[in-house]
C-alpha cells in the first residue's frame, strides 16, 4: 500500500518569481499500529492505534473559526475540502486554474501534521459553467485537461484523490450524465488519466446508497471495480460516503460490504460520514464495522460540529454547536480504542517498505537448520470465490488441527500455467505465478487451538484451474 504525503510546499521566489523547489519528499506519515498500547483519548489517537486515520472535511470559511480550528487540530489527521476541490472551484474557466481556497485548506491541516483527501475531480454535479456548452469527445477532453491541470498542483501531496464521485443511479446503472454520454469508458478513461498524472496518490471512486450489500447500487458499483481489477484499470480504493441522514441508515450488513470490497484488492474508506441525530448506536455500528475489515482505512465525517453539517437540521455530527462532543463521539471512540484489525502494512517496522514483498522468502541464519513446519498442525483448504472472464477470486481458510494454538502459518499452493496473483489480502506473499507461499499477516498468525482464519488473493488468468497441491506448516 502506498501510503505518501508530501510535505514539500512550493517556494515562490519572491524577487524572480520562479519555482525554486518542487522536489516533492513523500513522507510515510502513517503511525506504526499498535493495538497493545494505551488506549486513545482523541478520535485521531484512537484511530492510529490500528493504523487508521480519522477525517474531516472543512470549508475555507472555518479557517477563521477558532471553535472548530480547535477541535479539528486536536482530534483529526486527515482533512478534505468541502467544496474548494471540486472542479467549478479549480477551473472556473477552461485552462484557468484556481487553487487558492484549496491550498487555504490544505495548509492549514498539512502544517498540522494532517494528511489530505482531494475531494473531486470528475461529478456530475459542480462542474464548471463552461462544461456545461461541451459534449462528446470535446467535454472528454475538457475532463481529462481538467484532471491533468489539478492533479498537476497537487501531485505528491496528498494521501488519495476521489477522481470520481457518485457515478451509479439507485437502479445500478451507471446514472445518466453529460459525462456518462460521453461514452461508457470515461470512469476508466479517468482513472487512467489521474495514475498518469500522480502515480503516487490513491485513486478512489466515491459514491453514496453503497453501503448495503445487497442493494443494487453497490452491487453495480462492486461490478465495476471487479471489472476494472481484472482488466488493470489503476484504482486503489472505494470510498462510501457513509451519508445516514436524509432517510437513511446503518444497514447490518454493512461490514459485509466493506470486506466484499476489499476483497477485490482495494482499500475501503467511509468518507462522508453523518448520522440523523448522531444516533450512538449507528456510530458505534459504523466505526466497528470499519474496525473489523483490515482494510478499511479510515473515517471522515462531513463536517466537525452540527453547525457545520450540509444537513445541520438533521444535528448528525459527534460535536454539538457549542463544540462539545455528543454521545456519539464516546461510542466512535470506544470502538476504534477496540480495533483488533490493523490496516495491513502498518504493523511491519516503519523502515521495511510495505508494498513490496519479499523478493526471496525471508532468510534464517545459515547455522539455524531451515524450519519446516509440523505438517499436519495446519491444514489449508481452498474455495473459488468468484469468477469472470479474465480472472478469479479465491480464498484459502487455515484450521488449526491440533490442540496447541498456531504461532504462525505458511501455505503452500501451486497456480495453473499464466495466472498471477494481482493481490492477496490478510496474508503475505512471496512469488505471483507457479508456486508461492502466503505466510500470516501480523494480526492474524496466532490460530487457536481448532480454530481457523483465512486469506483471500485475485489472479489474472485463465479461470479453468484452481490452485493445487496446497500444503501447511506452522513454526
Ligand atoms: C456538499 C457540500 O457539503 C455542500 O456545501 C455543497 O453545497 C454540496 O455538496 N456528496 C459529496 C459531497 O460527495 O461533495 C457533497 O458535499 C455531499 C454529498
Amino acid at each position: 500500500m502506498t501510503v505518501i504525503a508530501a510535505r514539500a510546499r512550493l517556494l515562490l521566489g519572491a524577487a524572480c518569481a520562479v519555482v525554486i523547489a518542487v522536489s516533492s519528499v513523500a513522507v510515510a506519515t502513517l503511525a506504526h499500529a499498535d493495538l497493545t498500547g494505551p488506549p486513545g483519548t482523541t478520535l485521531k489517537a484512537a484511530a492510529e492505534r490500528s493504523g487508521r486515520y480519522f477525517g474531516a472535511a472543512m470549508g475555507r470559511d472555518r479557517l477563521t473559526d477558532n471553535g472548530f480550528l480547535t477541535i479539528a487540530n486536536r482530534e483529526f489527521d486527515m482533512m478534505t475540502a468541502v467544496n474548494e476541490m471540486k472542479p467549478d472551484a479549480t477551473e472556473p474557466n477552461r485552462g484557468q486554474f484556481d487553487f487558492r481556497a484549496g491550498d487555504a485548506i490544505y495548509n492549514w491541516a498539512t502544517q498540522r501534521g494532517m494528511r489530505f483527501r482531494g475531494h473531486t475531480l470528475a461529478w456530475h454535479a459542480q462542474q464548471p459553467r463552461f462544461w456545461g456548452s461541451l459534449s462528446g469527445s470535446a467535454l472528454r477532453q475538457a475532463m481529462i485537461d481538467h484532471i491533468n491541470g489539478v492533479m498537476a498542483h497537487y501531485k505528491g501531496k496528498l494521501y488519495a484523490w476521489d477522481v470520481v464521485n457518485e457515478a451509479f443511479a439507485e437502479n445500478g446503472s451507471r446514472r445518466s450524465s453529460n459525462l456518462q454520454a460521453t461514452g461508457n469508458d470515461w470512469i476508466e478513461a479517468a482513472f487512467r488519466a489521474a495514475r498518469a498524472a500522480d502515480p503516487g496518490v490513491q485513486l478512489c471512486y466515491n459514491d453514496y446508497n453503497i453501503e448495503n450489500w445487497t442493494y443494487a447500487k453497490t452491487q453495480g458499483v462492486y461490478n465495476m471495480i471487479r471489472d476494472f481489477k481484472a482488466r488493470g484499470v489503476p484504482i486503489d480504493c472505494v470510498g462510501l460516503q457513509t451519508h445516514f441522514t436524509g432517510g437513511s441508515s446503518l444497514p447490518g450488513n454493512f461490514q459485509q460490504t466493506l470486506s466484499s470490497f476489499a476483497a477485490l484488492g482495494v482499500d475501503v474508506a467511509l468518507t462522508e460520514a453523518d448520522v440523523t441525530n448522531a444516533s450512538s448506536s449507528q456510530y458505534q455500528g459504523l466505526t466497528q464495522a470499519c474496525m473489523n475489515v483490515p482494510r478499511c482505512v479510515g473515517i471522515t465525517t462531513w463536517g466537525i460540529r452540527d453547525s457545520d453539517s450540509w444537513r445541520g437540521n438533521e444535528n448528525p455530527l459527534l460535536f454539538d454547536r457549542n463544540s462539545n462532543p455528543k454521545p456519539a463521539y464516546t461510542s466512535v471512540l470506544n470502538a476504534l480504542n477496540a480495533a483488533s484489525t490493523t490496516v495491513p502494512g502498518t504493523s511491519t517496522p516503519p523502515s521495511t517498505p510495505p508494498s513490496t514483498p519479499p523478493s526471496t522468502p525471508p532468510s534464517t541464519p545459515p547455522s539455524t537448520p531451515p524450519v519446516t513446519g509440523q505438517p499436519g498442525a495446519c491444514t489449508a483448504t481452498y474455495r473459488t470465490a468468484s469468477t469472470w472472464n479474465g480472472g478469479y477470486q479465491g480464498e484459502v481458510t487455515v484450521a488449526n488441527n491440533g490442540s496447541a494454538a498456531l504461532t504462525g502459518w505458511t501455505v503452500q499452493l501451486t497456480l495453473a500455467g499464466g495466472q498471477t496473483v494481482a493481490n492477496v489480502w490478510n496474508g503475505i506473499n512471496t512469488g505471483t505465478s507457479g508456486t508461492i507461499s502466503v505466510r500470516n499477516a501480523a494480526y492474524n498468525g496466532s490460530v487457536g487451538a481448532n480454530a481457523s482464519t483465512s486469506f483471500g488473493f485475485l489472479v489474472n488468468g485463465s479461470t479453468g484451474t484452481a490452485p493445487g497441491s496446497l500444503t501447511c506448516t506452522s513454526p
